[in-house]
């Protein structure tokens, strides 16, 4: 028996300011199954990960919420944490960036940089804001292309033709913070010195840490000439102080992925037997694997190599990257319903049938993945439902009503047995590339040789017959011992389907290598459905309520608005750029009174609101229900009204524009009032 490995993993650290989604669930997902795997091998494989929880974004929305960014942070933790458990995520530890182990790793990797000469400082000129006291990153400038003359776009880049550009090329800028001009200012900087490592990128990426397609996009960034990175940021900054270097603080993405160091060794100092040295020490014999996406690729296979390096410790045995998640063959959107955050997907629908299809679609590549809603009801049903459990509920009924729950020992056709268990290495292979796609499809394959063995057999029929009962339970015992080795096969996919399983087989948690035994004169637990299909209405009220979502952050923002992953630093800006005139008089503001307020069946946030604006009568679905737990008390309440808003055709009805609200959600929802005084359908000017 070889020596089990030591294998150290983790996910990308979401950050500590937004909601998790499925798009970031592929990723999770993905860790978890291959972690699961290597436990199931008897590894030694330990998983961690922690929030993100430093940079001027988390600052500012803590600032806007009128919290604290420990509060803030604290708040979005307790929100992840219960999501990843949910979705049977099972990190062996979740810790924050903003933590003791992080700050003091943080310091000695920077003094051991430094030390070594890795570190370069010079004066930046960047823009800043006078009124809000601080420098500003490209994202939080907003002004006129310089190329193509549309207003409103960021400090670095134009959406609407596609330029890039330096902030100070920008017209007419404006801090996006505030609103005020920015001024051009010098500040100290501190720099990695990223090309010290060329030599040692150039063969650290081709030696096997990355897929193909990951290294030769390196190899041209690589080609194409290294630059020192900026890794510092001046106050006011939510991070860590840089030592020795007062109002200078680390850079976000300094701190992340010393962040993977920090939750082990915070881990160590509950589990001792682990030793945080034997995974980063310079010579440790560990395996480091780091499950990203394709967005954060740089930091993790030139920046993050480079600095372990620099700094004298080990470098990542690989970094495993995956693409994006697609919803219906496009990018996630609010409006389609298919921006779903995970919570939205677990009120709605079991978080294994969401596992398997991402297993069922996910290979070595980084190819986006597609989450198509009719494939994944159609594949779930038909695999999971119609051919792995499938095999329990037809054989468990004659086992207990023929041989009182008890599985006969004679082996009905030792040649399927022998071909599962000797099909067994190749799934495993499978698992270790990542190809989970291949795994499953090698596991669905034996499902149906099962399935069809049992169907040739027929022991409904054989049943009926007299004398022939000893070969229905030896047909039937034979199914529950399939049964039981694709569960073992599936378990690093769906844990709670095997943990079931294993109750109604009445065993220990399985292993891999208990594949390789049959259960023989073995007494069952009495059987329950172990899965119920996916029924598509359950899929409609998921995209309903994720529209729904969208319409209580239109009410106010709820706090833990999601932003996708790999947008950089700022996922929101706190205040939206200057408009001219006739773009806000082009928005029709009315007074208008709520005649009727109602909760809305099946709906968790809405209110309905019949509205007299004058001359007619609107229906309004308004997010605003947790903060008026009693409707009636809008009743006969003016309030401002957006009339020329695009009608949303919603799971409830159709909402005709929407009212005003303020506040950060939850019961802090302030509908908008005029003064006493004010008639229905008067326009706001
Ligand atoms: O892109 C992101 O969501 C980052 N918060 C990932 C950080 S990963 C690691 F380096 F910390
Ligand atoms: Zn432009």
């Amino acid at each position: 028996m070889s020596e089990a490995r030591k294998i150290l993993v983790t996910s990308a650290l979401p950050y500590a300011n937004g909601s998790i989604h499925l798009g970031h669930m592929l990723e999770y997902i993905q860790t978890d199954m291959w972690v699961r795997f290597q436990k199931l091998r008897g590894n030694q494989c330990i998983y961690v990960c922690a929030d993100d929880a430093h940079g001027s974004a988390i600052m500012l929305r803590a600032e806007k919420e009128g919290i604290s960014a420990e509060q803030l942070i604290a708040n979005v933790q307790a929100e992840h944490t219960a999501d990843f458990a949910d979705f049977g995520v099972n990190f062996d530890n979740y810790h924050s960036t903003h933590s003791d182990e992080n700050r003091e790793l943080s310091a000695a990797i920077y003094l051991k940089l430094r030390d070594a000469g890795h570190i370069a400082t010079r004066s930046v000129t960047q823009y800043y804001d006078p009124e809000k006291g601080m420098f500003l990153a490209d994202r939080f400038i907003k002004g006129t292309c310089p190329k193509c003359a549309s207003e409103d776009q960021y400090g670095d880049n134009c959406e609407k033709c596609g330029a890039t550009y330096e902030p100070t090329e920008l017209k007419n800028p404006r801090s996006a913070i505030s609103g005020a001009v920015p001024e051009l200012r010098d500040s100290k900087h501190f720099f990695f010195k990223l090309p010290d490592f060329e030599a040692m990128l150039k063969s650290w990426t081709r030696g096997g840490a990355l897929q193909d397609a990951v290294a030769n996009k390196i190899a041209e960034w690589l080609d194409s000439g290294l630059q020192e990175w900026d890794i510092s940021r001046d106050a006011p900054y939510f991070g860590f102080e840089i030592p020795d270097e007062p109002g200078k603080y680390f850079y976000v993405w300094l701190d992340a992925p010393i962040g993977y160091m920090a939750s082990f060794k915070n881990l160590c100092g509950k589990r001792p037997e682990l030793d945080f040295d034997a995974f980063w020490g310079k010579d440790s014999t560990a395996e480091l694997y780091h499950f990203i996406g394709k967005d954060i690729v740089n930091f993790h296979a030139l920046f993050w190599p480079a600095m372990l390096e620099g700094a004298g410790l080990r470098k990542p045995t690989a970094v495993a990257v995956h693409g994006y998640l697609t919803v219906n063959g496009q990018k996630m959107s609010k409006s389609r319903g298919t921006f779903i955050k995970a919570r939205t997907y677990l009120d709605h629908l079991n978080p294994e049938y969401l596992r398997y299809y991402y297993a069922a679609k996910l290979g070595r590549g980084v190819d986006d993945l597609d989450l198509n809603l009719e494939d994944f009801v159609q594949k779930v049903n038909s695999d999971l439902v119609g051919k792995v459990v499938n095999i329990a509920s037809r054989c468990a009924g004659f086992i207990h009503k023929g041989n009182a729950g008890v599985l006969v020992a004679e082996n009905a056709a030792p040649e399927l047995t022998d071909a599962f268990i000797g099909a067994a290495p190749s799934i495993a292979e499978a698992y270790e590339a990542r190809d989970f796609a291949r795994a499953m499809r090698e596991i669905m394959g034996l499902a149906d040789r099962a399935n069809a063995w049992i169907a040739d057999k027929a022991p409904w029929s054989l049943n009926k017959q007299d004398g022939k009962q000893d070969e229905v339970q030896a047909i039937c015992a034979l199914g529950i011992n399939l049964f039981r080795q694709l569960v073992i096969f599936l378990k690093p996919v769906l844990p709670k389907l095997a943990a079931d399983a294993e109750a109604f087989l009445n065993v220990a948690p399985l292993t891999w290598n208990d594949h390789q035994h049959l259960l023989a004169n073995h007494q069952l637990k009495p059987f329950s459905a172990l899965l119920s299909r996916i029924e598509p209405v359950k899929i409609d009220a998921m995209i309903e309520a994720s529209k729904e979502d969208l319409a209580a952050s239109e009410a106010g923002p709820t706090p833990l608005e999601s932003a996708p992953r790999g947008n950089g630093e700022l996922s929101k800006e706190p205040l939206a750029a200057e408009i001219n005139f006739d773009t806000f008089a082009a928005v029709d503001l009315r007074i208008a009174l709520i005649e009727k307020a109602e909760f809305v069946e099946g709906a968790d946030k809405l209110l309905r609101l019949t509205l007299d604006i004058g001359d007619a009568k609107r229906n309004v679905f308004s997010g605003i229900k947790s903060a008026y737990p009693d409707p009636s008390q809008l009743e006969g309440r003016l309030t401002l009204y957006v009339a020329n808003l695009a009608a949303r055709k919603m799971k409830f009805g159709v909402s005709e524009g929407m009212v005003l609200a303020a506040g950060p959600g939850g019961d802090e929802i302030y509908l908008l009032s005029p003064d006493s005084g004010a008639k229905p359908g008067q326009r706001v000017k």
